[in-house]
């Protein structure tokens, strides 16, 4: 590797095994992945993560429910996971499971350093638990949430988030002591304006670490799906120190190994549904574990489908084994990142995906690709003229290309994935329009040979960008588009900016092959 390469790290949340994957894991999964594609593509050295969360009460009960072992529950959705992350190209450089022993040893490490630290100390917890978010509820806030307007009254055990019933809990617990880290994390994000992204998402959390941070119990004794607590095993660590941990434990620590180069994480991607888990609980860890915190935490928004909240009992999540016998990999990659600001919510409908497929993909992109193409054969029998002379609309097509190279990347550096896209789509526009203003089928009837050769150098030298710069978002497509216009097969993954991104390394003389449409129109 070149000196030059820098670390680049982006993980998912780590999925609870007690469902099956579903649209919102793949968006998380997918929008972790362009970037990642994103940074190989630029140079770096990329380390991307996802997996998934095995332990806790909720998946001990779902197991328990199925008449099965938790670890048997487990490692059945491991495989859907496993089986579905290729079909979406997800590219990922190591997949968590929390069952395994790096991770337990990574769990125990963390754990050892807070006590060493002075900040876990043994107690007794007497408050209130919600399985299904696998959170500590306090009197007070129960009362809050479900009567606003008369003060401490508790009519209804309810979750104050999912608003499913809570449980009393009394039991001996260890706690770590967040409130000693109110004013340290405040501090912290004041003066980070990028950790917490969307902006949007920073005065939720300080408004609630101002309320107050209570100490945190992080050991329970009642159930025993999960790491035991060193040296008391009759405690098992809270889910929540479990799960987080796998950010560090995934890179070998405690070991001093050679991927603990790629810590701290350059972003946590995450949905706005575990936000303060990221955004409080694992930096006061840090903190008092004395290791850097995550540059950056961005929560993403919540999806819909066709207007309604997916649930179970709905029956209505979308699973990606039904989605993608419908469309195409690259479709829902595409769809997905482009249809909705990445921090807000969405709304999942068929509709819409077939509409902006039919619209930016089969007639911006496709159209593109065949007509340059098909021109190229008729008129010079697909082999890539030389440019004859520039003009100044030429020039301005260039230009265009290459404030895509730079805005494209800024917009994937503050994960704005739908800007970075709309400017790719932007220069598909503007293809288009070359073509039409430069009309080549008119100059070939003149027989203005100069003028034809310089177009359609043009448009391939374009395409070609345009397909670099598309290709983190539609790796399969591209790779398509791409071989198309080499003539060669090419392998997406091995680009690299760096020996590809300038404008006229296709070379006069060059044979392209006919067009077959990468972008077939949708039936709606
Ligand atoms: O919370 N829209 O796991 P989880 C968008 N194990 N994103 C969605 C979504 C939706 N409707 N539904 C789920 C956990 N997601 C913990 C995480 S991390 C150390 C531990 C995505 O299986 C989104 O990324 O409940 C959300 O944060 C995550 O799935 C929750 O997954
Ligand atoms: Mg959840």
């Amino acid at each position: 590797m070149p000196e030059s390469t820098q670390p680049y790290y982006v993980t998912t949340p780590i999925y609870y095994v007690n469902d099956e994957p579903h649209l919102g894991h793949m968006y998380t999964t997918i929008a972790a992945d362009v970037l990642a594609r994103h940074h190989r593509l630029s140079g770096d050295d990329v380390f991307f993560l996802t997996g998934v969360d095995e332990h806790g009460q909720k998946v001990q009960q779902a197991a328990e429910a199925r008449d099965i072992a938790p670890i048997a529950l487990a490692d059945k959705v491991v495989q859907r996971y496993e089986t579905l992350w290729p079909e979406l190209s997800i590219s990922n450089d190591d997949f968590t499971r929390t069952s395994s022993d790096r991770h337990k040893a990574g769990v125990h490490a963390m754990w050892k350093r807070l006590l060493d630290n002075g900040a876990i100390y043994k107690g007794f917890y007497e408050d209130w638990y919600c399985v299904p978010c696998e959170t500590y509820w306090t009197e007070t806030q129960l009362k809050d949430a479900t009567h606003p307007e008369k003060e401490n009254c508790l009519t209804a055990e309810i979750c104050p988030d999912c608003k499913r019933s809570v449980e009393k809990i009394q039991e001996e617990s260890y706690f770590f002591k967040l409130s000693e880290y109110q004013d340290k994390i405040i501090e912290h994000i004041k003066e980070n304006p990028d950790f917490i992204a969307p902006a949007s998402r920073q005065n939720e959390v300080l408004r609630f670490v101002e309320g107050g941070l209570r100490d945190l119990s992080i050991s329970r004794t009642t159930f025993s799906w999960g790491v035991p607590v060193p040296d008391d095993e009759g405690h098992v660590i809270y889910v929540w120190i479990d799960a987080l941990s796998n950010y560090l434990s995934a890179l070998g620590f405690p070991e001093d190994t050679e991927n603990m180069k790629y810590w701290p994480a350059d972003v946590h991607l995450i949905g706005k549904d575990i936000l303060r888990f990221h955004a409080v609980y694992w930096p006061a860890m840090l903190m008092a574990a004395e290791l850097p915190l995550p540059k950056r935490v961005f929560a993403h928004g919540w999806w819909t489908v066709e207007g309604e909240k997916m649930s179970k009992s709905k029956g209505n999540a979308l699973r990606p084994a039904d989605l993608l016998d419908q469309y195409e990999s690259d479709t829902l990659r595409y769809f997905l990142l482009r249809e909705v600001p990445f921090g807000l919510d969405g709304d999942f409908s068929h509709d819409a995906l077939k509409t902006r497929y039919n619209t930016e993909l089969a007639n911006d992109v496709g159209n593109l690709l065949n007509r340059s193409l098909s021109m190229l054969q008729k008129y010079r029998d697909g082999v890539l003229p030389a440019v004859v002379e520039e003009q100044s609309e030429d020039r301005a097509l260039i230009a265009d290309i290459e404030g895509m190279q730079r805005e494209v990347n800024e917009h994937l550096n503050n994960q704005a994935f739908h800007l970075a896209i709309e400017r790719i789509s932007q220069v598909v526009r503007h293809g288009n329009r070359y073509v039409a203003e430069n009309a080549p089928w008119t100059l070939a009837k003149e027989g203005n040979d100069a003028r034809l050769d310089t177009v359609l150098y043009h448009l391939v030298e374009a395409l070609r960008l345009i397909a670099v710069q598309l290709s983190p978002v539609m790796p399969v497509k591209m790779e398509q588009m791409l071989s198309q216009i080499m003539n060669t097969d090419i392998n997406i993954d091995a680009l690299r900016m760096q020996d590809v991104a300038g404008w006229g390394l296709l070379e006069a003389g060059h044979q392209c092959q006919k067009p077959s449409p990468v972008f077939p129109r949708m039936d709606s």
